[in-house]
This record gives C-alpha cells, sequence and structure tokens, in this order.
C-alpha cells in the first residue's frame, strides 16, 4: 500500500466539490486510492491476495489515472506489451519479478492492449511511446485438451515497436467462427464461461462489439502512424464485422451473449437460463452500435430485467445458471446469484451506467451509480446490516441469492473502481482530456444547479465553475476563461503556474 505523502503527490490533478458529498469523497480519494493501492500496486485485497497481474486487469485499472498519473499508465502499457508471445496472444496472467504465468485461449485478453494505447495517446498526445521497443515471449501454447499452460516463458531477441505489438495483437484476434463472429476460445471477459467454446466453434457476440470498438479506435491511430494498409484494414473488418452482429447477433429485444460450439445461442429469450446478459447490451453502445435503434431497445430491456430497483442493484444476467443440461463453464460452480452467476458483477453494472449515460438517460445513469455508490450501502443501520461490507471501497459483487440479495462479495479488489472512477469523472461529471484540450459534456442530476472542479495542469491550477443557467439541460452554452469567452466552448491548457478561473455555462 501507498505511503500518505506518495498518495498525496500522485493525486489531487481533479478536484470536485459537488452538491454529493460521496461523489466528492469517491472521485477526490477513495477510489483513486483503491485503485492505485489494492488493484494496480498491491494487487492483492481479503479476499483475493495473488499479487499477478491480469494482463486485461491492470490494463484496464491504469485507465483511471490517465489524468493523474499518466506516467504509470505508460510504464504498464510497456510492461504488458513484454508479456505478449510472438503470435500475438498474451499471458493471462503472471507473477512479477520472473514472469511465471499462463498462456491459454481466452480470448479477449490481448484486445486490451490496443484499446488502452488508443485512450493513451488521445489523452496524452504522447505518440513517441509506439516506438518504444519491447521484446516477446516464446512457450509452448496450450495443446489440444488443455486449456491453460502455466510456465516461465523465454524473452525473444525479437524486439518490436509498442505500436506493433498492439497491431499484432489485432491481427491474432481476427478469428472468426460460422457466423461470422470472434472465436470465443476458453473464454472472454467473463472468466467463467470457459466451456462455450471448447471444442474452437464457440463465438462471443460481447468480444463482437469490444472488437468493434478497438478497430474504430486503432484505424485512425494507424493513420496517424503512417501506415495506412492497416488502417484501411482496421476499417474494412470493423464493417464486415458489424454487418454480421447485425445478422446473426440480434434476438428480437435484446443482443445474444454466445453460440456455444454446436451454434446454441447463449443470452436468448429462447434459453431456460441467461437468457438476457447485460454486457453485450452495455458494448453495444459503448462500442458504436451498429444499429442505435437496437441499441435502445437493449439498454431499455437491461433496465427491465437487469435492474433490481427493489434491492438496488444490477444483474450480471438472468436467470442464473443452475439445472439447466448445458456447460457454460466453471460459471456454474457458483451458486445462483453469487458473482459471475447472475450476480451484480459490480463491473459489469458499471459498464451499464456508462452505457445509459452514453444514451443521455441521466436519471437512469445516476440512478444505477447511486446503487453501486459504497456510501449508499452504509448509510442505514438496515444498509449497513444488508451489505455487510466497509462502505468506502467498491465491491466486485453483490448476492441476487433469495434471502441474500444486497450482500456484499469481495471488497478492495475490483476492476470495477476504476470504472467507476472514470463513469463520475468522465460520463457523468463530463470532463474530457484531450492532449491539452479540456472539453465539457456534464449529466449532471436534475436538482444540482452545477459544480465546482479544481483540475491542476502540471503545475497550474483552473478554478471552473459549471452553472446551469436556468434551462433543463446540460449542454454546455459557453465556456470563460478569466473573462474571455472561449469561441471552441474548451480549454486550452497552459502550464505557466497562473491562477485560473473558468465558468461553464450549461444550459
Ligand atoms: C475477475 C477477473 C477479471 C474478469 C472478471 C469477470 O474480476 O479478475 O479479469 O474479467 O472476473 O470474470
Amino acid at each position: 500500500m501507498c505511503g500518505v505523502g506518495r498518495r498525496r503527490r500522485q493525486l489531487g490533478g481533479i478536484y470536485v466539490e459537488t452538491p454529493d458529498a460521496s461523489v466528492n469523497f469517491l472521485v477526490n480519494h477513495w477510489l483513486l486510492y483503491q485503485i492505485l493501492s489494492s488493484r494496480f500496486w498491491g494487487r492483492a485485497g481479503f479476499y483475493q491476495s495473488g499479487g499477478a497481474y491480469g494482463f486485461r486487469d491492470q490494463l484496464q485499472d491504469s485507465l483511471a489515472f490517465l489524468c493523474e498519473c499518466p506516467w504509470l499508465t505508460r510504464e504498464h502499457l510497456l510492461l504488458s506489451a513484454s508479456r505478449q508471445f510472438e503470435e500475438g496472444d498474451v499471458q493471462h496472467w503472471w507473477h512479477p519479478p520472473i514472469g511465471r504465468g499462463v498462456r491459454t485461449r481466452i480470448s479477449d485478453d490481448l484486445l486490451w492492449l490496443p484499446l488502452a494505447l488508443c485512450r493513451y495517446v488521445a489523452v496524452t498526445g504522447d505518440t513517441g511511446v509506439l516506438d518504444e521497443n519491447r521484446p516477446f515471449l516464446d512457450a509452448r501454447p496450450p495443446a489440444e485438451n488443455e486449456e491453460t499452460v502455466y510456465d516461465l516463458p523465454r524473452v525473444t531477441e525479437e524486439i518490436a515497436s509498442l505500436y506493433e505489438h498492439a497491431a499484432r495483437a489485432i491481427r491474432r484476434a481476427l478469428r472468426f467462427g460460422t457466423h461470422g463472429l470472434p472465436l470465443i476460445g476458453s473464454g472472454d471477459w467473463n472468466d467463467g464461461m470457459n466451456r462455450v467454446g471448447r471444442q474452437g466453434q464457440g463465438e462471443s457476440v460481447w468480444l463482437g462489439f469490444f472488437l468493434l470498438q478497438v478497430l474504430r479506435e486503432f484505424g485512425p491511430l494507424a493513420a496517424r502512424h503512417g501506415d495506412k494498409p492497416f488502417a484501411a484494414a482496421c476499417e474494412q473488418e470493423a464493417q464486415k464485422l458489424a454487418a454480421r452482429i447485425d445478422r446473426h447477433a440480434w434476438d428480437g429485444q435484446w443482443y445474444l451473449r454466445a453460440f456455444f460450439d454446436d451454434g446454441t445461442p447463449l443470452g436468448s429469450a429462447q434459453n431456460p437460463e441467461c437468457q438476457i446478459d447485460s454486457i453485450p447490451q452495455s458494448w453495444a453502445v459503448l462500442g458504436g452500435a451498429t444499429d442505435p435503434q437496437r441499441a435502445r431497445t437493449a439498454m431499455q430491456s437491461v433496465l427491465d430485467r437487469l435492474v433490481d430497483h427493489e434491492h438496488r442493484l444490477v444483474r450480471l444476467f438472468d436467470p442464473p445458471f443452475d439445472s439447466a443440461p448445458w456447460d457454460p463453464g466453471y460459471i456454474k460452480g457458483y451458486l445462483p446469484g453469487v458473482r459471475e452467476n447472475g450476480g451484480q458483477y459490480t463491473h459489469a453494472a458499471v459498464w451499464t451506467a456508462m452505457a445509459f449515460a452514453a444514451l443521455r438517460q441521466g436519471d437512469v445513469a445516476w440512478e444505477i451509480f447511486q446503487y453501486l455508490n459504497p456510501v449508499r450501502h452504509g448509510d442505514t443501520p438496515e444498509h449497513v446490516t444488508t451489505y455487510k461490507l466497509e462502505p468506502y471501497v467498491l465491491a466486485a459483487d453483490l448476492y441476487t441469492i433469495k434471502g441474500r440479495e444486497g450482500e456484499g462479495g469481495w471488497s478492495w479488489y475490483t476492476g470495477s473502481a476504476g470504472w467507476l472512477y472514470r463513469l463520475l469523472v468522465e460520463n457523468l461529471l463530463g470532463i474530457r482530456l484531450e492532449t491539452d484540450v479540456l472539453s465539457f459534456n456534464p449529466l449532471l442530476p436534475a436538482d444540482w444547479t452545477g459544480y465546482k472542479l479544481t483540475y491542476r495542469y502540471r503545475n497550474t491550477f483552473y478554478h471552473i465553475q459549471f452553472q446551469k443557467m436556468g434551462d433543463a439541460t446540460w449542454n454546455v452554452r459557453r465556456v470563460w476563461v478569466d473573462g474571455a469567452e472561449q469561441p471552441d466552448r474548451k480549454i486550452h491548457l497552459v502550464d505557466d503556474g497562473r491562477k485560473r478561473h473558468a465558468l461553464v455555462e450549461l444550459g
């Protein structure tokens, strides 16, 4: 865990004063503390004390502190690239310092590298990182009958730029099944669905949307990097993939979750269990849906079927796996309503809130945020008795099992903290940094009139007041810096140590 002095130095880039004290408490201190200490540095919590890096896990975490300590994100991108095999796949997890870990057929891990890289470059403008070189790993891949190989890989003589590492990950991920959707391998983001594609044929709809986003973001980066052929390839692949998703992945009121090896759909109204899963729906929005009307319908289905207002939680999917004669994987080993098996998996619940925010349904997004808000789980004796966890850090999961609805599962070590921080800062408070430019797209609760943001840009403080000017909307009308109106309604940051005052008029 970090010392207080170090923590103070790391934090403090963004400081907000909103009418909701719990938002201030989470954004200004506790979420970043949880992310940096438990997730990023310690990689441990009370319920998980492994200390390993998860390839997808810490890449996601590192996107939460991009405004605060981007150098850590940079280092982590390069470290992650060095855990990639020559063939483009990556270690699912590894233990520092020597790097013993597992090689698997999990299908999404490798794609978090290009996605995180695109975000890092967009926020910092540091294109130099693309030319940093790192070696690859070499080890035996899993055999036909093996899911994972635990090994200490050899470091290769071959080195390549970070750009090439990321491009190689994308090339490797372009493996499709009979519906033209990406192969799920031995699991995607949901580790527990490890037998949906055990024979190598199963496909993932969620991964389709995720890959779509990666292709759409990496294409322009490739073009700016001078790699026109790969930029064009990304665009073409994205178009083809979007068309195949449209053709095969829609179930009528929402998107399917996956196809088993034998082509049986998962996440369909026709299934006895796991009829609707939240993650393809949210990523249909977050990945830039192919059909906006379908994406809206899908999110309405999430609201109707998975958001539980009575118990103030969001189910990952419903109904949980139980007795139906199919084998999606070790997820079935959890009791119905526990962890990934249809509990609230907070990580995915945050994506749900982000999707509603992206659809500009601010009331729903804020309502879901308040369901996830740990402070609200500790604000009455009844809530404390139900929840049973610390009210100052996020919990990875809440049970939906009958009689124990709303009871917290694991706390501290959860990737949901990083995403919740981003939901608050980027999607709801609407602060967006792109290189040296701050722009705004807030979506505030109806009863707020505004909030204050202190933004430290290197050694310069910007005191920014967001003010609602009468009307009910949250559109950015005008932006002033030290009395001068900004024609593009953005703040072009200057680091000269002078204190600045800005006003963002909303309405
Ligand atoms: C755990 C894993 C994470 C995975 C998630 C969902 O949090 O660390 O990598 O995506 O579970 O299965």
